[in-house]
């Protein structure tokens, strides 16, 4: 007999059985047919991220010792990073550029990005059509390239400075979550959809004055109702135009949060759609690594660092730690310090190691600049290295873009 059980529930023994259930409906149920092995598969289930399991109790053992392991227990983020199993199938089918090679093809699609994007949002300001083909080839070339230079595509979301949020954010939000989902196995159509609901997300705020999207200080009561009306009027502005239903819940529901404290709708739990919960995500990490007219950037690391502390409340657990794995502690691009006191830029992830990802060191241990040198500390002549702590470039008088571009010396 087949039964639907909560993870917490699951235990050794158990047979877990794949009924079919599409991603897109179902995004946190584990269903890697077979038997339960050992105590340590039933771990990685649970840190995976995944809520629910079907059950077949007539194949294996029901009701057997548990060893169920709470996720909220989990280890601080670069462990929780380094612990959690490698991600899905489109990441292992992805064969990189090499860095340089892959932030210079992937520059001029996002700068096409940005200048669609913008379009788009000129349009919609002054009451115009929405460019809706254009928005569907931006989407198809943000998928193509998320797949063929992942880690340049999202570092360029980082490196490039920029000076207008309002578009830039819609593109970001959309890269992020395209490279997200594919790395947890979305299906080509969701992976379309969840890139449209990403670029759009925010489009409602043209109808937020100006002065309260960018007000440096605290809002009012008054001005943060006026926020949350953007979810529900940007579902208005892309109504009847052949997005699908899913598009739309993206964009209606990526201020909705897992405890129920979000709005418009205060929506809670699996109620939230799938594309809210990842658009969430990526909305907040662009948003905390983002400058602004009243604050800086913050570096990535420590972004990832307050979306852990986010977990259970305003998003699943699972979900924010599988983010975290996507991007790895160091994401390319982080400026960091060795334990040798050099200095020097990620420029490749070690997926089984990512900790110790391959850096371009630019500075020697007493600071000054030093010729470019490629140094992988997932190699055994790194060994006894170990990064110590992230570091904003620009206090170094540094240009992360130049330095990775131009490479080694
Ligand atoms: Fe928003």
């Amino acid at each position: 007999m087949l039964r639907k059980i909560g993870i917490a529930e699951l235990a050794v023994g158990m047979y877990v059985v794949d009924t079919g259930l599409s991603w897109l409906e179902h995004p946190f149920l584990y269903s890697q047919e077979g038997p339960v092995r050992d105590a340590g598969v039933l771990r990685g289930i649970v840190e995976a991220g995944y809520e629910e399991a079907f059950i077949d109790t007539d194949k294996g053992a029901f009701g057997t010792a548990r060893a169920a392991v709470d996720s909220r227990q989990a280890a601080p983020l670069a462990a929780a990073a380094a612990a959690l199993p490698s991600e899905g199938r489109a990441a292992a089918r992805t064969a990189p550029l090499p860095l340089a090679q892959g932030l210079a093809e992937a520059g001029v699609l996002y700068r096409d990005c940005l200048a669609i994007a913008h379009d788009i949002l000129r349009e919609v300001q002054t009451g115009g059509e929405i460019n809706v083909e254009a928005s569907r080839h931006l989407v198809d070339d943000v998928i193509a390239s998320a797949v063929r230079n992942r880690d340049a595509l999202l570092a360029l979301t980082k490196l490039r400075v920029h000076d207008a949020y309002t578009f830039t954010h819609g593109v970001n939000v959309a890269v992020v979550a395209v490279a997200f989902g594919s790395a947890m196995g979305l299906s080509p159509k969701g992976l379309k959809e969840l890139g449209l609901a990403g670029l759009f997300h925010d489009v409602g705020k043209t109808g937020v004055p100006d002065a309260i999207l960018n007000k440096p200080g605290r809002l009012t009561p008054e001005e943060f109702e006026q926020i949350k009306l953007h979810p529900a009027h940007g579902c208005r502005i892309l109504a009847d135009r052949g997005l699908g239903r899913d598009v739309l819940r993206g964009v209606g529901e990526h201020h909705e949060k897992f405890d129920g404290s979000g709005y418009p709708n205060g929506l809670s739990g699996a109620m939230v759609h799938p594309f809210g919960r990842i658009l969430g995500v990526a909305d907040v990490f662009d948003a905390l690594t983002s400058k602004r007219s009243y604050k800086e950037a913050m570096l990535p690391t420590r972004a990832l660092g307050v979306l852990y502390g986010m977990r259970d409340r305003d998003f699943p657990a699972g979900l924010v730690e599988r983010f975290i794995k996507f991007l790895g502690p160091y994401p390319v691009g982080s400026f960091v310090r060795l334990s040798s006191g050099e200095c020097g830029f990620v420029r490749g992830a070690n997926p089984g190691r990512p900790l110790f990802p391959e850096l371009l060191l630019v500075l020697d241990a007493a600071g000054r600049a030093t010729p470019h040198r490629l140094l992988d500390l997932g190699n055994g002549d790194a060994s006894g290295l170990s990064i110590v702590s992230a570091l904003d470039p620009e206090a170094f008088g540094l240009d992360a873009l130049a330095c990775l571009t131009g490479g080694a010396e």
